[in-house]
């Protein structure tokens, strides 16, 4: 709790510094009713996510009308009933979304008018503060504990929306259709949002597109799809609790099919019917194995957590893969390594998520780690090889000095996150040996299942499982700026 609160405050101050005052919660002895934040205090997002009430589900009814030009953008109409549950007492509240207006608003069936009274909504659209909210007014106020349904209608032009470091993300647009990967603040560039990955709700897809069109969605299908008109509505119902950054709602020319994994684990994979020749091949081969995978990682991290499996395989649009829960997004091609990548994210980011996103070493390294641990399983590169080539890689680019509990805004998915991750994992499994390393694990999956947890919370749960005192250790290995010492 007070590291939450001190992040709420660096997201204060960085909003003083920045001339705006976020909306607050009501001040200590003033009225008990005030509006929720504008922002849910992570340190390198301070507008991402919202204060003041837990989202419980989002049904999304999206009409996707795909440029005739690729390089255009396309439009997006849509209506967002959004179930969720005051967590003080609130007179207004915030969700974000980028980029799309806002046309009517209700709160549990009411008409709430355009404006800046106490039963009005209003949008902001501040870029340079990466501050884009819609406030809605609520009268009657909304106490604590109590539960509401907001329709939200807005729509308008999708391009190509770009993250802070200029990678494309959010909805964007292919020659097809619509390539979906939000990660780490994209989802609001779809639909308003608590756009906070220790929110997670669960998703109801309706998916409007131009008949001859597949639109594909996290977890399973829901109503068959139905045409009128030349319009296609495709459903998807994902009952897992999920992450904002992790929903896609990806659009375009796609083979369909299903299959079953282990325990009769729905599998169900979108490939681009442009996806040909050797990336094609490649492409099959990675995805034939996927259960293989599942069952491998089950047994070394506890049942697979969620409802669902597959793949989305679409153009070169986005130059990278992203774990989508239940359905990973790739580009162009999906091959074993990141295949196998992307389903560890299903146990080690979608499951467990970080509570912050400077916590996304646990993402990436385990990640990663887990490509080493199928290589090895597959006879392709030992443990033991792996580290040590990485280890060289670190030492002869110079990737030491980045602190990876910390990496700052606009190094989230640099290689040291990733290559240094692992090889952190690997050394504190040397250390602490592989009974307590696969018990402090399974235990940290256990514990922070369907949840969300930081790196103060993993230490602590491998401090547990291996009886060891480890704060040098980690610091050592995620956050000194010089080569830690070898185990
Ligand atoms: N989490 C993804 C992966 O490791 C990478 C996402 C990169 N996102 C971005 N906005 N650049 O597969
Ligand atoms: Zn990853």
């Amino acid at each position: 709790k007070a590291r939450r609160i001190a992040a709420a405050a660096v997201a204060l101050l960085t909003a003083a510094a920045a001339g705006i005052t976020p909306a607050q919660a009501a001040p200590q002895g003033g009225p008990r009713y005030g509006p929720g934040a504008a922002g849910s205090g992570d340190p390198y997002f301070p507008y991402a996510g919202n204060g003041g009430y837990d989202v419980l589900h989002y049904g999304l009814d999206l009409r996707y009308t795909p440029p005739s030009d690729p390089a255009a953008a396309g439009n997006l109409t849509a209506e967002a009933t959004i179930t969720l549950r005051a967590t003080q007492d609130l007179d207004a509240l915030d969700f974000d979304l980028r980029g799309l207006t806002v046309t009517a608003v209700d709160v549990d069936g009411k008409d709430v008018n355009r404006g800046a009274g106490p039963s009005e909504w209003t949008q902001v659209q501040d870029d340079a503060n990466r501050r884009w909210e819609l406030t809605v007014g609520l009268r009657p106020k909304l106490k604590e504990g109590r539960t509401t349904t907001i329709t939200i209608s807005y729509g308008g032009a999708t391009g190509r929306p770009q993250d802070t470091t200029g990678a494309l993300y959010g909805w964007v647009t292919t020659p097809d259709g619509a390539m979906v990967v939000n990660e780490p603040d994209g989802a609001p560039t779809w639909f308003p949002v608590n756009d906070d990955p220790e929110d997670k709700a669960t998703y109801s897809f309706r998916i409007t597109v131009p008949e001859g069109k597949t639109a594909v969605a996290n977890g399973l299908p829901g109503d068959d799809p139905e045409t009128h008109a030349g319009w296609t509505t495709w459903s998807w119902e994902a009952a897992d609790p999920m992450a904002s950054y992790l929903a896609t709602a990806s659009v375009g020319d796609f083979t369909l099919s299903y299959s079953e994994g282990p325990r009769g684990l729905p599998i169900i994979n979108a490939v681009d019917t442009g996806v040909t020749g050797p990336a094609l091949v490649k492409t099959n081969a990675a995805l034939a194995l996927q259960p293989q995978m599942i069952r491998y990682l089950s047994d070394l991290f506890g049942r697979y957590p969620f409802e669902a499996f597959g793949a989305i395989v679409d153009d070169d649009s986005v130059d990278y893969a992203l774990e989508t829960q239940t359905r990973p997004v790739y580009s162009e091609v999906a091959d074993e390594d990141t295949v196998v990548h992307e389903l560890g994210h299903q146990w080690f980011g979608n499951s467990v998520s970080p509570a912050d996103w400077k916590d996304i070493w646990l993402n990436e390294g385990w990640a990663t780690y887990v490509e080493w641990l199928w290589a090895e399983h597959q006879g392709k590169a030992t443990l033991a090889k792996q580290f040590t080539d990485t280890v060289a890689e670190l030492d002869s680019k110079n990737l030491w000095a980045l602190d990876i509990s910390n990496p700052g805004r606009d190094n989230l998915f640099a290689e040291q996150v990733y290559r240094r991750g692992a090889a952190m994992l690997h050394a504190l499994r040397a250390r602490i040996g592989d009974a307590a390393f696969f018990a402090g694990a399974t235990e940290w999956l256990d514990r922070y299942a369907n949840s969300s947890a930081t790196t103060g919370d993993f230490e602590a749960v491998m401090e547990e499982a291996s009886g060891q005192q480890l704060d040098a250790f980690f610091n050592d290995w995620l956050r000194e700026g010089d080569r830690p010492a070898m185990p």
